[in-house]
């Protein structure tokens, strides 16, 4: 297969996706009978806010991540029967009109542009939808990677992790499990802004709990989110440095084990983040009752000795960062106040 090397032939200020996607393309796509691959969900520990190109989704800042290990999205396609594409979600039909079709054809779309190929796709969450649990980010990275088996395209990991920054900007990190770092690149053209697994080895005990506040499918999405936070945040000017800053210094304690300093820059950087929203507007709250009630108990067990942190994405759940030995003394004081936790082994999967 040959991947034509063309240079864009448009400015590159209105670069889009697809004439990104076209010059990694063969002439003629040749799918396969089936195709079925799974990419976990990742919770950001260094968090992307704040895009430099909203077409290509081109960040800010350099971001940092866990993988859920076996939580995120299975998705599967196959030539469609109909001569019609369908999408399943959950094993739900859903209908051509629907939001979520529309975004999953519009990607695949880039691929088989003008090519008369219908597809039938049956995606399955294992995780929340819509619900700050990054379903977004396990989805695009699933599709991503499934349409390379399915198309036969036989591209490079960072290609294929452009590919699904473009479907959603954390999609960039969902393609490998483990701590995953996402260069925010300086190209016009994105390619240089991939993600790659940070070669630590595995933190066993390394644990994340998730606790569910809110399933509901939040009103500002992530998109919006930041593009208010860009222009009204006075804070956000600060933004920039102080995530690199914690970017570093998250990237250091993984490697070093420092699981305190990894929890403390985790925890900071995603209330500063919380900070830049709040500090918009219209102010942007994610944050429930339910999840300042997590956040105080999460305080007070800390004032009780134990290491243990959180961090919180653009929705209501607050997900906790702990060492497998102080596991059950966190889910019980959860469980006290009422909050339930799913825990994680990220290395446990794979
Ligand atoms: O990938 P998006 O567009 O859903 O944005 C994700 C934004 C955060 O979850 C808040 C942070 C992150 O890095 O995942």
């Amino acid at each position: 297969m040959t991947h034509s090397t063309q240079s864009p032939t448009k400015s590159t200020e209105t670069l889009t996706p697809a004439d990104v996607v076209v010059r990694y393309l063969p002439d003629t796509l040749t799918p396969v009978s089936s195709a079925t691959v799974f990419a976990p969900s990742n919770i950001a520990l260094c968090k992307y806010w704040g895009k430099r190109d909203s077409a290509l989704n081109l960040p800010i800042n350099a971001s940092l991540s866990i993988s859920l290990g076996n939580l995120g999205t299975t998705t599967t396609l196959r030539p469609s029967e109909t001569g019609r594409d369908s999408l399943t979600l959950n094993g739900k039909a859903l209908s051509e009109s629907d939001k979520f079709f529309t975004k999953v054809f519009a990607f695949i779309d880039l691929f088989r542009h003008s090519q008369p190929l219908p597809i039938a796709v049956e995606t399955v969450n294992n995780i929340p939808t819509a619900a700050g649990l990054a379903s977004s980010a396990s989805g695009f990275g699933a599709l991503t990677l499934v349409i390379n088996e399915f198309f036969q395209l036989n591209l490079p990991s960072r290609v294929l992790s452009a590919f699904a920054r473009m479907g959603s900007g954390s999609a960039s990190r969902s393609l490998y499990h483990g701590f995953v770092e996402w260069h925010k690149g300086e190209q016009a053209d994105g390619m240089d802004s991939f993600a790659e697994p940070i070669d630590s080895g595995a933190w066993s005990d390394f644990r994340v709990g998730v606790i569910e506040i809110s399933v509901a499918e939040k009103k500002i999405q992530s998109r919006e989110g930041m593009n208010r936070t860009v222009s009204t945040s006075w804070l956000y000017p600060r933004w920039e440095t102080q995530a690199q800053h914690d970017f570093d210094a998250l990237r250091n304690a993984i490697v070093a084990r420092d699981f305190q300093r990894l929890g403390e820059v985790a925890e900071h950087n995603a209330m500063s983040m919380h900070a830049t929203m709040i500090s918009s507007w219209p102010p942007i709250v994610y944050w429930q009752p339910e999840s300042v009630a997590a956040m105080q108990a999460v305080w007070a067990l800390r004032e009780r000795g134990i290491p243990v942190y959180f961090t919180m994405d653009a929705g209501p759940n607050v997900k906790v960062l702990f060492l497998a030995e102080h596991e059950t003394t966190i889910v019980e004081a959860l469980r006290t106040n009422g909050l339930a936790m799913l825990v994680v082994e990220p290395f446990a999967q794979y």
